[in-house]
């Protein structure tokens, strides 16, 4: 009996094993999952049932280590370092160019070229062949211990196979999620109203740093190996290709995609190849890697800051895919601005499920000609919003389940009118705090760490609150009550306790965050720090005109109006108020130091048409040497600069006596102040 239960064990983990290497490293599975977690599960039973027979590198899930409180750090002996990029041909050429001279020699290089795998690297140190360790790269220099996590990936061995192991090599690579593990993951979340992840990388990166192993033993995570770092007691073979072809011999997965290639010529045709082959691996790639494949050589180039001088990557461009344009939503900004979203088929495009995609504004939906039902083609960047290129043309006629895009004239959250002004592209909800959408976005903002900094008072939160009508300005923060908090979903004492806490400590603030937290229309964090080192005072702000305003670095005409407007309507001074009386502060603002500026203290008004130079940047150059630059030509001027066809400005400051400026005279001011 005890003998048939070890043969048993040891059958299965066989069987495990050879599964595991047809699936991942041969990219053929001999079995159905079912069958295979069938296998996996039975082989927990029975090792759970005799514990005797328990062994470290089990192919089952169940290797789980503790949980830990942190990772432990790792200080990589060699770095682990990064790869530079070349993005087109020419950039290739002046690759293998720079190692050309820098070997003095014009032989054709060799290179191994391999797939740029989109995930986490990862460092294992085999030590007599046993994994005892394995890291994350970290910066480059230090990472986190992730052994127990990595000896839960079914595909990494636990103990090499075969002959000619060194005491001593640390294998690396890139810890991925299978796509279609990925997708499957992410739908089983959705159906489960848990959290997914945006894409696969973040998927295993979020995977393999959980402090409880078990929990990274349920995620399907891969291993493919690009390299090698310690090896000692040991040798191996002078190219890098056939060093990974060994390291598989010893049971380590490689891609199949991993080829020799000769020259920029070879490289270029593996780069096209693999971007056709692209849309059919099961494993996200950004790219491919050329390597120079003689050790020696790779030796001799060495290495530049962060990066070897013998290996590059080569990006892919942008990912297309095809959809169905489902329906358009229209979405209130903080600002009232009223953007279409399109509502698509989910299409994994760029390493992303894509479900949603802004379009803009109304013009942009003409452009397109876009109507509900169309086949759209959606381009993804890495990391840049997915975006509508066209409609296909084939799908644009005839169909009846096609529908117009109609732009509403109200807002959809609380039916004020819209407005779009002459000559601007975005139109606007005219609800301002009135609408519910405006108002939770402007309670957020002004929660926002860069803003009030207010801990633990984010989107769901908000949007309970205004929903509930517990708020509706961000003065009404400082007026809630435990009382209030505790009843609300998700909230519970301990959670409305730290609320108020942070509610409480975010008063003691500066001038510039207040401004910003206000949510004045393109007043930044720059602007607002600039609006408060130049006014000092809250008080200086409010009654400063569009001229003084535009004094301020940043602050141009368009951007004062929003100000002067801003503090011109009775209800935000109202809330300024109030956020005042709840006790809202700031330490005086100092003043910067008085710089003796070659202008300081004139005053110049431009007008008329400049034929060397624009408005806008002669202002800026004058700014700059500290004169003070005025919309509006009165007593306080002292220079008027008047250009072709000046009018009225011009005519003021004739009457008023003032120094008159050519263009020219303008230049020579600037030209002996450089
Ligand atoms: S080699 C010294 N090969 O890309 C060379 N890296 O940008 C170091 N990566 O951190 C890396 N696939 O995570 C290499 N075939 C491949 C790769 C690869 C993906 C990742 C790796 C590294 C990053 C560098």
């Amino acid at each position: 009996m005890t003998e048939s239960i070890a043969q048993q064990i040891a059958a299965l983990r066989q069987q495990i094993h050879a599964h595991n290497n047809a699936y991942y490293t041969r990219d053929a599975p001999t079995v159905t999952d079912a069958e295979y977690d069938r296998q996996i599960r039975l082989l927990r039973e029975l090792e759970e049932k005799y514990p005797e027979y328990a062994a470290t590198d089990s192919p089952s899930l169940s290797v789980g280590g503790p949980v830990l409180s942190s990772f432990s750090k790792i200080r990589h002996e060699i770095p682990m370092l990064s790869l530079g990029n070349v993005y087109s041909e020419t950039e290739l050429n002046e690759f293998i160019e720079r190692i050309h001279n820098r070997l003095n020699s014009t032989q054709e290089l060799t290179f191994c070229v391999e797939p740029k795998l989109d995930g986490l690297a990862i460092s294992l140190l085999y030590e007599h062949g046993k994994l005892t360790r394995a890291a994350t790269r970290g910066d480059g220099s230090i990472g986190e211990d992730v052994t127990h996590n990595v000896k839960t990936i079914t595909n990494i061995p636990h103990t090499l196979q075969g002959d000619n192991i060194p005491e001593r090599l640390e294998v690396r690579g890139e810890v991925i999620m299978p796509i279609a593990d990925f997708l499957a993951f992410n739908q089983q979340a959705t159906n489960n109203d848990s959290k997914s992840f945006v894409n696969p990388r973040n998927a295993a990166a979020g995977s393999l740093r959980q402090l409880d192993s078990n929990i990274t033993a349920q995620r399907p995570l891969a291993f493919y190996s690009y390299g090698i770092g310690i090896i000692e007691g040991g040798s191996l073979a002078d190219s890098h290709y056939q060093r990974l072809q060994q390291l598989k011999e010893w049971g380590l997965p490689l891609t199949a995609e991993v080829t020799l290639q000769k020259g920029a010529k070879g490289c270029l045709a593996a780069y096209q190849q693999l971007l056709e082959k692209r849309p059919t691996l099961n494993y996200e790639i950004d790219g491919i890697v050329y390597k120079i494949d003689a050790i020696a050589l790779q030796e001799q180039l060495g290495f530049v800051a962060r990066a070897p001088r013998w290996a590059t990557a080569h990006k892919f461009p942008a990912q297309e895919e095809q959809t169905t344009l489902l329906d358009v939503e229209f979405q209130v900004g903080r600002t009232g601005a009223i953007t279409p979203v399109a509502i698509l088929q989910p299409v994994f495009v760029g390493g992303v499920t894509v479900s949603r995609a802004s379009l803009h504004n109304a013009d942009e939906i003409a452009r397109l000609e876009l109507k509900i039902g169309h086949t759209v083609i959606i381009r993804r960047a890495a990391d840049v919003i997915p975006q509508i290129v066209k409609a296909i043309a084939d799908t644009k006629t005839g169909s009846e389940t096609q529908k117009d895009i109609i732009f509403p004239v109200k807002c959809p959250v609380c039916d004020s009118e819209i407005e779009r002004i002459e000559g601007e592209a975005i139109a606007r909800c005219t609800g301002g705090l009135y609408c519910a959408a405006q108002r939770k976005q402007a309670i957020k903002y002004f929660a926002s760490r860069k803003a009030m900094n207010i801990d633990g008072l984010g989107v769901k939160v908000v949007e309970q609150l205004v929903d509930e009508h517990l708020i509706n300005t961000p003065a009404d923060l400082f007026t809630l009550t435990a009382e209030q908090l505790i009843p609300l979903e998700r909230i519970g004492a301990k959670k409305a306790e730290k609320l108020l806490n942070a509610i409480q400590q975010c008063k003691q603030t500066t001038l510039a965050k207040f401004i910003l937290a206000l949510g004045i229309r393109e007043v930044g964090d720059a602007t607002a720090k600039n609006l408060a080192e130049h006014f000092l005072t809250l008080d200086a702000i409010q009654n400063a005109s569009i001229e003084d305003l535009e004094q301020v670095d940043d602050v141009g005409a368009i951007v004062a109006k929003h100000i002067v407007t801003f503090f011109r309507q009775p209800h935000n001074l109202e809330v300024i108020h109030a956020l005042l009386a709840a006790g809202i502060q700031w330490p005086e603002v100092q003043a910067k130091a008085e710089q003796k500026l070659p202008l300081a203290g004139k005053t110049f008004v431009l007008t008329g048409t400049l034929a060397h130079t624009s408005r806008n940047d002669a202002k800026q150059a004058l700014q700059a040497l500290g004169a003070k630059v005025s919309g509006s030509v009165s007593k306080n001027t002292d220079y008027v600069v008047a250009g072709e066809s000046a009018g009225s400005k011009l005519s003021k400051a004739q009457d008023l006596d003032i120094t008159i400026l050519s263009e020219d005279g303008l230049l020579n001011i600037l030209k002996d102040n450089p």
